[in-house]
């Protein structure tokens, strides 16, 4: 696709070209083979901002973080520097890295706060409005990621704050987009943001926004502080006090984000690296991973019943476990080491029966001896042999709609990925306990799974996805795709996906899931609905020399390469 936008557009420097490709005329590309390196995101314009930062001698984390914030601008429904993600990486030295950056709920949150006089869960108020957004980290985390870049931030953040201040031409997908969260937006604002548009939004209309290249220019200035203290931190509060938000001063200069072990464990000759805990992926990924090593997937074959039947039973088993026992281990004490160790995984696969459906109400939590959808990825590798992935989110599409008035971004809507009461599903359908429930200062349990794959200790795969609930299942298929299936990155990414997350007891689909499977699948005893697309998976894979590229089919998402 390509926009073609004429006229006063000449006026913008060349410069701006350079540092993102032409932002009012743009091609999205799907995949690309190079040899230095390759950046794959939601959005051309931030694919193209990452791939001019190395070859401006900036390595794989100079680009993600330009990356990242080019998101911010481009793709303003789930890029973002008012939430927070995860991002996992492998240096070339040899060393993983995970940092977590993920919202916080703020010091007057309280376990029942989303709980009405008669103890019913208000989803309207986890999920919309200012009360919904948790302490964003992002912002804490890009400068964390700065501590291995090279280039200043200066530089890397300049992409963006042009994007912002001198506008770029929107995609079609962005405008429908944009233009089916008009009403939410009117409606849960104080200050009407640039994003309502009377009349709507078409293709190639261009986005100016000028409060947020101001708050970027902060942040260029005063680094962290230029978003957690002063004049954005004030206008944040601000804005809280119109919304009835709780978020306080202290909330916002005290946020952290945290370097934690990265969760690596092997699969056949691989070994995988992926996000630990506030991330449900690492756990639930490895139990999947771990459960179907042993089985005979390949012989059984890609969308093959017998696989299919597997898997999801396999996925089944993970997320009941997910709803019981994960949550902030800062917080709770979650028995990471039973769920994922080899007795239980053995003691989990028997549950599964041959030729029949199980049912969730048969298939709980396993019962453990004592003591013992709106998101965005990005991919990035360089020619030094660094991978970094990342997953970084508002949560639903624009958060929680709320734009922080003269700041010009949007605020999450993190906080209803807390269980706000067991067993009330969240707006990913997912339920869960205490290990999840709201705590002041805790970080409410993930699902993204930013995840390498490495071969004999260098860097094979790099893939994640949005998605919400879906995103640990997308990723787990796409690898067994890949390893199992000796799938092209490109068919792992685009071919038909599958969901299933205990609760509720059904198999979703994606359209071009093939007919005869579903009809054989209904026979065994499954529940089968089809939904919209799953996930948005971004692969990088490096192999012999050469880095292929993949961005979904199911968006924007587009890659660069040199
Ligand atoms: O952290 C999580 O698991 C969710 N907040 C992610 C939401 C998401 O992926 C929405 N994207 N489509």
């Amino acid at each position: 696709m390509r926009l073609l936008i004429a006229g006063f557009f000449m006026l913008v420097t060349c410069s701006l070209f350079a540092q993102t490709g032409n932002p009012y005329s743009y091609e999205i590309k799907k995949r690309t083979v190079v040899t230095k390196g390759a950046v794959v995101s939601a959005h051309p314009l931030a694919s193209g901002a990452g791939v001019a930062i190395l070859q401006k001698g900036g390595n794989a984390f100079d680009a993600a973080i330009a990356t990242q914030l080019a998101l911010a601008v481009v793709y303003p429904g789930a890029g973002n520097i008012g939430g927070g993600g995860f991002m996992v990486a492998h240096l070339s030295t040899g060393r993983n890295i995970a940092l977590d950056f993920r919202e916080k709920a703020p010091g007057a949150a309280t376990r029942d706060m989303y709980l009405d006089a008669n103890g019913n869960a208000r989803t309207d108020l986890s999920q919309n409005g200012h009360l919904a957004s948790g302490i964003p980290g992002t912002i804490a985390g890009i400068f964390s990621e700065l501590k291995y870049a090279r280039l200043p931030i200066s530089t890397l953040i300049q992409p963006a704050i042009d994007l912002a201040g001198k506008g770029f031409a929107i995609t079609e997908a962005e405008a429908r987009s944009l233009n089916a969260s008009q009403n939410a937006f009117k409606k849960y604002n104080t200050v009407t943001p640039v994003f309502v548009k009377e009349g709507g939004w078409r293709a190639g209309d261009t986005l100016v926004q000028k409060d947020l290249a101001r708050t970027l220019q902060l942040i260029r200035d005063k680094g962290a502080a230029g978003f957690y203290e002063g004049e954005t931190a004030r206008l944040i509060l601000e804005e809280m006090q119109r919304g009835r938000g709780i978020i306080t001063a202290a909330d916002l200069s005290g946020y952290q984000a945290k370097e934690r072990e990265a969760t690596v464990f092997p699969y056949k000759k691989y070994n995988i690296v992926t996000m630990p805990l506030p991330s449900s992926g690492g756990v639930i990924l490895q139990q999947m991973m771990k459960m179907v090593e042993g089985q005979p997937l390949r012989s059984y074959g890609f969308l093959s019943v017998q696989a299919v039947h597997l898997m999801t039973e396999v996925e089944r088993l993970a997320y009941a476990d997910r709803a019981k026992y994960l949550g902030d281990r800062d917080y709770y004490s979650v028995p990471v080491d039973t769920l994922t160790s080899e007795s239980y995984i053995r003691q989990r696969i028997a549950l599964i029966q041959p030729d029949k459906a199980g049912t969730s109400k048969d298939i709980q939590a396993g019962v453990l001896s004592p003591a013992s959808e709106e998101t965005t990825h990005l991919n990035v590798y360089d020619r030094e042999g660094n991978a970094v992935s990342i997953t970084t989110t508002l949560n639903g599409g624009y958060g929680c709609k709320v734009v922080v008035a003269g700041a010009g971004f949007l605020l999450n809507n993190e906080m209803d990925d807390f269980s706000i009461k067991p067993g009330v599903p969240n707006m990913y359908g997912a339920v869960g306990a205490e290990a999840n429930a709201i705590a002041p200062g805790k970080r409410m349990l993930s699902s993204m799974t930013p995840t390498l794959v490495l071969d004999k200790g260098k860097v094979f795969i790099i893939t994640g996805t949005p998605g919400g609930t879906t995103i640990t299942t997308s990723v787990f298929q796409t690898l067994i795709d890949m390893l199992e299936f000796n799938m092209t990155p490109e068919d792992a990414v685009n071919k038909p996906k599958f969901h299933h997350q205990w609760l509720p007891d059904e198999i979703f689909v994606e359209a071009g899931f093939p007919i005869e499977i579903r009809e054989a699948l209904q026979k065994m005893g499954y529940r089968i609905t089809q939904r919209g697309g799953i996930g948005r998976t971004e692969v990088i894979k490096v192999s012999g020399g050469k880095i292929e590229a993949v961005g979904d089919g199911r968006g924007d998402d587009s890659v660069e390469g040199y």
